[in-house]
């Protein structure tokens, strides 16, 4: 089997970071060596040592002086809403009824679906994003094509029919028995396919009846391994007509747990107005509250509390996303850009290590996968991406004058975006070049 030496500065983090000058989080290699075999990392160190284990026809690939990292990961946006990125809405409820419900709509067609999972994905691999967890559409032919295409590439995905019966247009509601057989086919052609994962995936409470959410409570019992996504707590009219739905439940949370949805295989996109009871019963869980900043700020959500979630005396487990189309940039940079603004806004300080951690480590923990992706660990999955901080001429500039690592990531945060990625590798093989 051929061997594939990549050569450059490497960056992987072990844990998450304690402060800025938390050193023992991560690892950095000036002059590191990256040996891929058969799409999994064989030996990663100092170049000379990595090197010496190379088969002497190794063929290496040297990306000095650029960083190379794990692959970037996103743990939450929408496969067919790539024509809805930037819709004029005033807020989340009038934004999904006006433009996003009636673009879905449109995936029932499977030529449609099969057209955008290809745009879909070659914009992953230009933002440097190498596993992502989408919600498909109500339809079971969008899930396919996202699979498809996932498996075509060789990529670690996840995803989900998005189940929803009640408060949308027709074309996009299925029932409760459809939502149930057609998650079981997605569950049965797809997962475990190539490096494929299904997610078991109601929409939001709004749009599930109580019949639906009983469907989901047994699909969430009879597949227990499987990625459970939905919405909780982006907005306050969305919460308040909640509860008007679900009048039994003590609050939003409250509503997934009695569906057996709290896990800590569960993803809960936005949280953004958790009550500490919520919050409680989050962490006791072990659920993951995913944050999605440039589609808070752009829906006029809120400002979520990254930094006192994750200091409470019961931590909340988080994730990054994009939330492409109520997300406004598919790059995992531009995102933590945003999050750093909002944790600014909070009288917050998120520093560029923690950012890092979220967009690489901490979303492959938030997916239990940091076994196969997140990391630069010998025996992982050969997902990584190569980045330069000096890849605009106004980055090279600042480049000029910055000094350390830890700039010179708060630089490719502030300013990077998919000109700043080189390189996108997916189970070894260099993927942007080929787009
Ligand atoms: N809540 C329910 N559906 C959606 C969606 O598509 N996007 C966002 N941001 N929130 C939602
Ligand atoms: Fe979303």
């Amino acid at each position: 089997m051929t061997q594939t030496l990549v050569r450059g500065r490497l960056l992987s983090f072990v844990r998450r970071p304690q402060a800025i000058d938390d050193t023992a989080s991560y690892r950095y290699e000036e002059d590191g060596g990256l040996l891929v075999e058969d799409g999994r990392i064989v030996a990663a160190g100092p170049y000379t040592t990595v090197r010496a284990e190379a088969a002497a026809d190794a063929e290496e690939i040297d990306h000095r002086p650029h960083l190379i990292l794990p692959g970037l990961i996103d743990t939450h946006l929408h496969f067919p809403q790539m024509q809805v990125i930037g819709s004029y809405a005033a807020n989340l409820l009038e934004w999904l009824n006006t433009y996003t419900f009636p673009e879905e709509c449109r995936f029932v067609e499977s030529e449609h679906a099969a057209r955008i999972a290809r745009h879909f994905y070659d914009e992953m691999i230009r933002h440097g994003t190498t596993t992502a967890v989408a919600y498909c559409s109500v339809h079971k032919a969008s899930a396919d094509a996202y699979f498809a295409e996932a498996l075509k590439r060789g990529m670690r995905m996840v995803g989900g029919k998005v189940m929803m019966d009640r408060n949308a247009p027709q074309g996009l509601l299925d029932t409760p028995q459809i939502g149930y057989d057609e998650t079981r086919a997605v569950i049965a052609e797809w997962h475990g396919k190539g490096r494929n994962h299904v997610a078991i995936t109601p929409r939001f409470a709004i749009t599930s009846t109580p019949a639906q959410m009983e469907m989901t409570a047994a699909l969430a019992r009879e597949f227990p391994d499987l990625h459970i996504q939905t919405h909780l707590s982006e907005n306050h009219d969305e919460i308040r007509f909640t509860g008007e739905l679900y009048p039994d439940a003590i609050d939003y949370t409250d509503i997934y747990a009695k569906y057996g949805l709290l896990g800590p295989k569960s993803l809960f996109g936005h949280c953004i107005h958790l009550s500490e009871r919520e919050a409680d019963a989050m962490s006791e869980a072990g659920a993951v509250a995913v944050h999605c900043p440039t589609s808070n700020l752009f829906l006029g959500s809120g400002l979520f509390p990254l930094k006192a979630l994750s200091r409470r005396e019961k931590p909340v487990r988080i994730g990054v996303a994009t939330d492409i189309g109520g997300g406004t940039s598919y790059s995992m940079l531009k995102t933590m850009d945003e999050a750093y603004k909002i944790q600014q806004l909070l009288g917050e300080r998120l520093n560029p290590f923690e950012s890092f951690y979220h967009m690489t480590l901490g979303n492959a923990e938030a997916l239990s996968l940091s076994d196969h992706i997140g990391t630069l660990e010998a025996g992982t999955d050969a997902d990584f991406v190569v980045l330069d901080a000096a890849a605009t001429p106004a980055m090279a500039l600042k480049m000029e004058v910055t000094r350390s690592l830890t700039d010179e990531l708060f630089l490719l945060q502030t300013m990077g975006d998919d000109r700043a990625v080189r390189e996108t590798y997916v189970a070894g093989k260099a993927m942007k070049a080929a787009l």
